[in-house]
């Protein structure tokens, strides 16, 4: 095994939060948030003891009580609709397998990627891989190629932005998709020479701007590989950044809290922002989930009016001057001058990547947080149900159901009839009851008495259309400041909850909850069932049944599959497998599904010293909970993305390089361009090349 450059050994310690990741992703990625106290200091109950040794059916009409908030607001409560066959979204991928069935089952065929610590993309033996799109590479014809010593903004808005996190693939035919993919964030260090983090360039703000952002791609599949091609200047390339039009729809567009000096109509906005996971519509669009949007705007501490002071301390924004320094090039980034600004951020965000003329739109009626993602599931009545988490410490998972029923089809009329589908419908939190009393779940992650974790749960009513459920807030207010909304309903605060992705094939939801360091700290939160490790360094995943396995319905039952970790350490757990024939994983972070209903688990902050990688982990029969890695990724990358189907894996390698003292001449990685280029953050695809 190659050793770590010399500069990067011992691995780099100094991050503020529980994973593997380097200060300086945390401070650039996420604004430093575990840095600071966890914004949520709301008193939210434990409810394992009520439950403590009900049945299932006991614990189902436990959930329907805790849920009488909802039924007194007129919503159903564990309805028992049968579990007909539950139209779901249609699984992604052929059915012509080039990775047939093997010892593992289908789509599993491969041989596990070893932990370790390359500057490489790793993948199993008998695969290939090669880089499909990287940063600064053209979109346009006429663009210019990267070249890091002359960079300009201009060039930046016509290239592929910086820091690649949710991929999603949309079928165009004759062997062309269009590929979609967020830019999260930039990192300054890496992306000029001589950067001066205290007195940034107006040219290096305006190259921030313009690295940050979506990508719209088609890409064509090479004859014989898996490999994908990108078709530099097809019209329907796009790029949009930080000042591309977006408007905002829904109930809160034209809010006096979002109106600002530059739209007082508060109807559209410059841009969207650390735009994290994602996920595709039965419809043909594209959502993408703005996350710390936060740390983008300055001088929150300055503001005297007590309401907002709280808003903008719930959402982490109570602070000075900005990291990227924003703020001194556009006032808009500045609070004291322009107060309303960040509420036009945090959104999740609605794109037609069919039509490069569309103006995306900010959905507002899914609620105001930090959202990671937005996965959709087909209700048994035909409406769209999308899961959302707010990735935070000690933050909540959240649903929404639209009114309306979707228009099945791709064709222009039924596109047309689902174009504003997500303006209305109900915003839930989810609040979970454990099936063991809280005696029995001492925070070490022992399994409690009766053998799992599990329990029940309800989805909480926040809004519905211009009804608040939510005393003291408008309907209005629910959606802009949710959190807090959701703090008074009594959620259940959460590890982190990261990307949220139904089985289309069953239905069931999961959920990956990253880490949680705070877990169990003087004053914070101590371990609940459904959260039961003590400074969760390692993460979780947890499966989710809707009750009556429709998406509508107001309550579930759930159970942890996966408590990550390293095998050897009792505190994990694998969906009852062998923990001695799994892979180590520490910190789950985005989910999909492959066209054979195993799950796809990417992770962002190993703490294991391994690198971040992907893994696959089937979920029923007698290897459930088997989880196997796939890949790995160089040094001080994260893995996002990930797109699995019949003929590919695809990734997207987030901040290679991202260590704490690397810059551009001195970087970290060479990653993907060789030995002392600079790292690009790139998507990468995968294939099998021998049989
Ligand atoms: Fe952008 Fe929650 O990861
Ligand atoms: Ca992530
Ligand atoms: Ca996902």
């Amino acid at each position: 095994m190659r050793p770590l450059l010399p500069f990067l050994d011992p691995p780099v310690s100094g991050s503020p939060c529980a994973s593997g990741r380097a200060a300086l992703t945390c401070r650039m990625r996420c604004g430093d948030a575990c840095a600071h106290e966890a914004p949520n200091t709301s008193e939210n109950a434990y409810f394992g003891d009520v439950a403590a040794g009900m049945s299932r059916r006991g614990l189902l009409r436990a959930g329907a009580v805790v849920g009488v908030g909802a039924a007194a607001a007129g919503l159903s409560v564990g309805t028992t609709t049968p579990a007909a066959a539950t139209p779901v979204v249609a699984a992604r991928g052929k059915s012509k397998s080039s990775r047939p069935a093997g010892a593992h089952g289908k789509g599993l065929d491969f041989v596990p990627v070893e932990p370790n610590t390359l500057d490489q993309v790793t993948v199993p033996p008998g695969y290939a891989q090669a880089v499909v799109m990287a940063w600064g590479d053209p979109l346009f014809t006429g663009a210019p190629a990267f070249d890091v010593d002359r960079q300009s903004a201009a060039a930046q808005r016509r290239q592929f932005g910086f820091n690649n996190d949710f991929l999603g693939l949309l079928p165009l035919g004759r062997g062309q998709h269009l590929m979609v993919v967020n830019h999260e964030y930039t990192t300054e260090q890496l992306m000029h020479r001589g950067y001066d983090a205290a007195n940034p360039t107006r040219e290096q703000v305006e190259i921030g701007w313009a690295a940050h952002g979506l990508s719209v791609v088609v890409v064509e599949e090479e004859r014989g590989t898996g490999m994908l091609k990108p078709v530099v200047g097809h019209r329907l390339n796009r790029r949009l950044h930080t000042h591309s039009g977006f408007a905002l729809a829904g109930p809160v567009a034209g809010h006096p809290l979002v109106r600002t000096t530059a739209d007082p109509r508060g109807r559209t906005v410059l841009g969207t922002l650390n735009n994290c996971g994602g996920g595709l519509t039965p419809w043909g669009t594209w959502l993408t989930a703005e996350e710390n949007v936060n740390q983008y705007f300055a001088n929150g501490a300055s503001v005297t009016d007590p309401t907002t002071l709280a808003r903008l301390k719930r959402y982490g924004a109570a602070g000075g001057a900005t990291e990227r320094r924003w703020e001194r090039f556009d006032d808009r980034f500045d609070l004291a001058k322009e107060p309303n600004e960040i509420n036009r951020f945090g959104w999740v965000v609605e794109v037609d990547p069919y039509d490069p003329t569309s103006t995306p739109k900010k959905r507002t009626a899914l609620g105001r947080f930090k959202h990671e993602a937005a996965e959709p599931r087909i209700t048994d009545d035909g409406r769209v149900a999308m899961y959302m988490g707010d990735d935070e410490r000690f933050d909540y998972l959240y649903k929404f159901v639209s009114d309306g029923r979707v228009a099945r089809g791709a064709d222009a009329g039924a596109r047309r009839r689902n174009r504003d589908l997500l303006d209305s419908g109900t915003l839930y939190v989810a609040r979970f009851l454990g099936s063991s009393s809280r005696a029995d779940i001492d925070g070490t992650g022992a399994l409690p008495s009766d053998g799992r974790f599990d329990g029940v749960g309800v989805w909480v009513p926040l809004v519905s259309g211009t009804t608040s459920y939510v005393k003291g807030m408008t309907a209005q207010e629910v959606l802009l400041f949710t959190r807090q909304a959701a703090d008074v309903a009594g959620a259940t605060k959460m590890d982190r909850p990261e990307d949220v992705q139904p089985s289309p094939r069953t239905g069931t939801v999961y959920v990956a909850l990253t880490n949680n360091a705070n877990r169990g700290a003087a004053g914070q939160a101590l371990a609940d069932e459904a959260n039961p490790r003590h400074a969760n360094k390692h993460g979780h995943v947890l499966e989710l049944t809707e009750h009556g396995d429709d998406a509508a319905a107001t309550s579930f039952t759930w159970n942890l599959l996966l408590v990550c970790g390293d095998p050897a350490d009792p505190s994990t757990y694998w969906g009852g497998f062998d923990p001695r024939r799994v892979s180590p994983i520490s910190c789950p972070d985005n989910l999909a599904f492959d066209p054979h209903g195993n799950l796809w688990i990417s992770t962002d902050g190993n703490a294991l010293g391994s690198h971040d990688g992907l893994f696959a982990v089937p979920l029923d029969g007698e290897r459930r909970g088997q989880v196997r890695q796939f890949l790995t990724v160089p040094v001080g990358a994260e893995t996002c993305g990930p797109w699995i189907d019949d003929d590919r894996v695809i990734v997207c390698v987030q901040h290679p390089g991202e260590k704490d003292g690397a810059t551009v001449d001195r970087p970290a990685s060479g990653w993907p361009d060789g030995p002392g280029s600079v790292p690009r953050p790139a998507v990468v695809a995968s294939w099998r090349s021998r049989r």
